[in-house]
C-alpha cells in the first residue's frame, strides 16, 4: 500500500506530534520538519532570530507569521526532490497553510495528507505539565492550548474542505497510535 508522501501533522500541544513524527521517520523514511525544535534551537544558539522569538515562545503565543513561513520556504526549497516530508507544529495559522498551499504548488508537489491528532485537553495538560519543558509551565500550557483553539484548529476545517484531513485518536500506547496513523496516511 502507498504512503503518504507530503503530510501534516496537526493536533494540539501536547497530541504528541513531534514524538508520532520521529517514530514515523524512523518507520517511513520521512524528513520531519518540525518549526517548534527549529525555533529551540535558534533559542539556545542565541542567534538573532532566536533572540527575536525566545520571548513570544515562553509566552506560548505564536511567532509571526511572515518569520514563520521565512523559516519553512527555506527548508523545503531545500529538500531533495521527490523526499518524502513530514511537517510538524506548521502550518498553525489559516495564513500560513495559505502560504504553504502556494509553496508546494510552485514546487509541484502538494499535501497529500493532513493527520489531525486528537487528544481530550485533560491529558494533553497532564501530559505537558509532567514534561517540565521550559514553556511547560501549567499557565504556559492553557495559553498554548487557548492559541490553538483561537488560530490553529480552525485548520481542521480548513484541510476537511480540501478533503486532505484525517482524524486519529491520540490516546494510548505510542506504538499503538503510531499504528492508527500509518494506516491513515495509506492513499
Ligand atoms: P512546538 O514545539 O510545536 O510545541 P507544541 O505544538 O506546543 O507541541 P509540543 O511539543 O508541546 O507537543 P507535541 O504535540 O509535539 O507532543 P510531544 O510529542 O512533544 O512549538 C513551541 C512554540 O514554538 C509555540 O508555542 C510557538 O511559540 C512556536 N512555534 C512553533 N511553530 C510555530 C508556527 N508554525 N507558528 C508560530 N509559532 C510557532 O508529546 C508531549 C508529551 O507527551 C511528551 O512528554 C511525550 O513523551 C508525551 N506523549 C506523547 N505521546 C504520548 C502517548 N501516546 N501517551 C502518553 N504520553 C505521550
Amino acid at each position: 500500500m502507498a504512503l503518504a508522501e507530503r503530510v501534516v501533522l496537526l493536533g494540539a500541544p501536547g497530541s504528541g506530534k513531534g514524538t508520532q513524527a520521529e517514530r514515523l521517520a524512523q518507520r517511513c523514511g520521512y524528513e520531519v520538519i518540525s518549526t517548534g525544535v527549529r525555533l529551540r534551537k535558534e533559542v539556545e544558539s542565541g542567534s538573532p532570530l532566536g533572540k527575536q522569538v525566545a520571548a513570544v515562545m515562553a509566552s506560548g503565543k505564536l511567532v509571526a507569521d511572515e518569520l514563520m513561513i521565512a523559516l519553512v520556504k527555506s527548508v523545503l526549497n531545500e529538500l531533495n526532490a521527490g523526499q518524502r516530508f513530514i511537517l510538524d507544529g506548521f502550518p498553525r495559522t489559516i495564513a500560513q497553510a495559505t502560504a504553504l498551499h502556494g509553496v508546494l504548488a510552485e514546487l509541484r508537489s502538494p499535501l497529500d495528507r493532513v493527520i489531525y491528532l486528537e487528544v481530550p485537553e485533560e491529558e494533553l495538560v497532564r501530559r505537558l505539565v509532567a514534561r517540565g519543558r521550559q514553556d511547560d509551565d501549567e499557565a504556559v500550557v492553557r495559553e498554548r492550548l487557548r492559541v490553538f483553539a483561537e488560530a490553529t484548529s480552525p485548520l481542521v476545517a480548513w484541510y476537511e474542505e480540501r478533503s486532505l484531513l484525517r482524524r486519529v485518536f491520540g490516546l494510548g500506547p505510542v506504538a499503538e497510535v503510531t499504528g492508527r496513523i500509518v494506516q491513515a496516511l495509506e492513499l
